[in-house]
């Protein structure tokens, strides 16, 4: 079986992208407009050396990490991605599940599809809430009472996406925030029957959970996918990031960082630190590749608060090389989406054990003990600023 057979994470992606309607394989994969920024997240890795250090008496590795008073196995966790349920039903709850059973954290977006209550109630787990900024204050004020409620120790606030990207996949398949029903879509399902029995037979049309209680009872996919939509606030500011932070009092995490300036505005704003992301290229296309935008973020940062980058993180060798310019941890995107929509929370779960064993695979060959090793030996040189 694939769980067997699957080496890497592109072996999943491959699977997934045979289970999944062609509608949805876009949702997850694409990203806006020429998708430059989606490849460079890829080719900003692949540019990158490790130059190793033999012979330093590394047998025993240590890849844990402490973030905000927690330690985690690996380096790594599973960042907030929206509408899991279109790729396996209750996607959310096998995506919290499967970072517990490997030691990590999982980020529950608001745009989940099984709500922060239930994937808090799925047993042990650190979990953080990612929080968009939608609505007015009292809207985002309640999803973070709930949240605190919850148990969920950290909430990461996504900046980047006050205005919808350009994603010309999604406008083509006519996808937005929701699955509509049209004679394609029918189609593409019965072209992927695993998929059309266990998702939409199955659970039907999944639903924004955690908005369920701004509407009145009963409120179709539809009409939540409509409310979303009319929610966006493009005002948002750093005054906004203050507020949630007095209103959170926890560690807050300003999510969508690309500019070193922007960072130091973060840590003004009272943020605990920062992630450098563009959103997996799924937002404003010609940015850098975040790998790029890290090594000055760090810089900035300086030791204040704590960096966490994501986009295009697919091998243990680019989570390695992440951490060796700075990061503390880095968030997975497509790379747990892919096991999700290939093989469910075995599918997931063994994307995270694919990747921590190569991260310590990747510190046995490169001559590092720890991640604290890595950033002392610099091993990985900073690639000439092109910013
Ligand atoms: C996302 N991302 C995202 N980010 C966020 O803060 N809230 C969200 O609801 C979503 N939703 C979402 C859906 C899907 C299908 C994808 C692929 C991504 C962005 C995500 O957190 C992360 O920044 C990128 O996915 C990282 O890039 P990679 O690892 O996917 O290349």
């Amino acid at each position: 079986s694939l769980l067997k057979t699957a080496t890497n994470v592109a072996d999943f992606a491959a699977a997934a992208r045979r289970r999944l309607p062609r509608v949805v394989w876009d949702y997850l994969d694409g990203g806006a407009e020429d998708e430059t920024t989606l490849r460079d997240n890829r080719a900003g890795f692949e540019r990158l050396k490790i130059m190793p250090r033999v012979l330093t008496g590394n047998a025993k590795r240590d890849q844990s990490v402490e973030l905000f008073g927690t330690r985690f196995a690996s380096p790594f966790m599973i960042g907030p991605t929206g509408l899991n349920g279109l790729f396996w039903p209750d996607a959310d709850l096998a995506l919290a599940r499967a970072a517990a059973s490997a030691d990590v954290g999982f980020a529950l977006s608001t745009a989940s599809n099984n709500s922060l209550e239930e994937v808090a109630a799925t047993g042990p787990g650190t979990r953080w809430f990612q929080l968009y900024p939608w609505g007015d204050a009292a809207f985002s004020a309640r999803l973070l009472e709930r949240a605190k409620r919850s148990g969920y120790s950290a909430v990461i606030v996504t900046i980047d996406t006050l205005t919808a990207g350009k994603r010309e996949r999604d406008l083509r398949n006519g996808f937005s925030h929701e699955l509509r029903i049209t004679p394609r879509v029918v189609l593409d399902g019965l072209a992927h029957p695993a998929w059309l029995r266990s998702v939409w037979l199955g659970r039907g049309m999944p639903r924004f959970e955690n908005l369920a209680e701004f509407l009145p009872p009963g409120a179709s996919a539809s009409q939540l996918a409509d409310f979303t939509r009319s929610q966006r606030n493009p005002s948002f500011a750093w005054e906004d990031i203050e507020r949630l932070k007095r209103t959170w009092e926890g560690p807050l995490l300003v999510k969508g960082i690309l500019a070193s300036a922007d960072a130091v505005s973060a840590l003004e704003a009272g943020a605990d630190g920062v992630v450098v992301s563009n959103h997996g290229g799924r937002q404003l296309d010609g940015v850098p590749a975040t790998i790029d935008a890290l090594p000055d973020v760090v810089a900035a940062i300086g030791g204040r608060g704590r960096v966490l980058v994501d986009g295009g993180l697919r091998r243990g060798s680019d989570i390695v090389k992440a951490v060796a310019l700075g990061a503390d941890a880095v968030l997975l995107g497509r790379s747990t989406l892919y096991g999700l929509a290939a093989a469910g929370q075995a599918g997931a779960t063994r994307v995270l054990a694919i990747l921590r064993d190569e991260v310590d695979r990747t510190l046995a060959l490169a001559g590092a003990r720890s991640l604290v090793d890595l950033q002392q030996m610099q091993i990985v040189s900073s690639p000439p600023s092109q910013l």
